[in-house]
């Protein structure tokens, strides 16, 4: 078959589940990955091929993608910051709004003397994590996640002199939290979309990632905010700062929690789309 029909072919397909250009782009990237082609091949060479022993396995992965499985678990990564992460079944896919919270982050951790020590709470795939690490090659980094599926995937991601350590512990009993080193950050991007929003997500999400990573109960959305708050009370160093994704609905009341739990020092931060996506705090300014 030559390649460009079984693109088009694809895309329209798919199209039935995503819109045209996304359908496109997932049918590229699928073919990119399986057979080494670049996305323009079947353009500027129209006679290509996809090699005989190719194509099952091809149409297989296709099948996957038309029942809506994301195309991250299909091909068994995702991109985050510039590197290359394993996922699967199990573990939250991570989102580019997410990179923005690495930034702020590094942003501030290189202002200050090394090494440094960082707490991600509610880590998944450990993508915050590790990115923080490699930013930081002295940094010592802890992610902490309730989820066995996710914990061997964030540690089985990479191997550095400053690997991230990944701790089990549920981050929402806070009589229990662990008498550990200080840390100069604490981020998270913790569950946080209310049970309320699911009517306006996709099958690709809602069928295929686990909704531990994803909801709270509509009538107590922020008890993850509370929880790290509780952690961070504990775990921050006094000049420590606390960096959070957000419900963007939610922002007022989730700057709140942090300013209830004593940190005077908390604000807002908007994402490239103008949304509000993080919240900073500290003790003092
Ligand atoms: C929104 S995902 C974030 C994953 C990753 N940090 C990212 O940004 O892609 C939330 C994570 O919280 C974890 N989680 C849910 N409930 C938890 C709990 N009670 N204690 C610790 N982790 C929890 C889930 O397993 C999931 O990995």
């Amino acid at each position: 078959m030559l390649l460009t029909q079984f693109i088009s072919e694809s895309t329209e397909a798919l199209s039935q589940i995503y819109p045209l250009a996304e359908a496109r782009g997932i049918i590229l990237m699928l073919c990119q990955e399986t057979l080494g082609v670049r996305s323009y091949t079947h353009i500027i060479e129209p006679q290509t091929a996809i090699p005989d022993d190719k194509l099952p396995e091809l149409i297989q992965l296709r099948e996957r993608l038309l029942a809506s499985e994301p195309i991250q678990y299909v091909l068994g990564f995702c991109e985050f910051c510039g590197r290359r992460f394993a996922v699967g079944p199990g573990v939250l896919i991570p989102r580019p709004e997410t990179e923005e919270l690495v930034s702020a982050a590094v942003g501030h951790l290189l202002s200050l003397s090394q090494p440094v020590r960082v707490l991600d709470l509610c880590t998944g795939s450990g993508c915050i994590a590790w990115s923080i690490a490699q930013e930081l090659p002295s940094s010592a980094v802890v992610g902490v996640d309730i989820s066995p599926e996710a914990l061997s995937i964030a540690r089985s991601q990479f191997k550095i002199e400053n690997s991230p350590e990944f701790i089990s512990a549920d981050v929402l009993k806070t009589d229990n939290i662990p008498m550990w080193e200080k840390f100069d950050v604490i981020v998270s991007n913790p569950p946080y979309i209310m049970d309320q929003e699911k009517s306006q997500m996709r099958s690709n999400v809602l069928d295929y990632e686990p909704s531990l990573a994803l909801f709270v109960p509509d009538d107590d959305p922020l008890l993850f905010y509370r929880a790290i708050a509780s952690w961070s009370v504990k775990l921050l160093k006094d000049s420590g700062v606390g960096f959070v994704e957000i419900n963007e609905h939610l922002a007022e009341e989730t700057a709140l929690v942090f300013q209830q739990a004593g940190f005077e020092d908390t604000y807002i931060i908007n994402d490239v789309f103008s949304k509000n996506r993080i919240v900073r705090f500290a003790r003092k300014s």
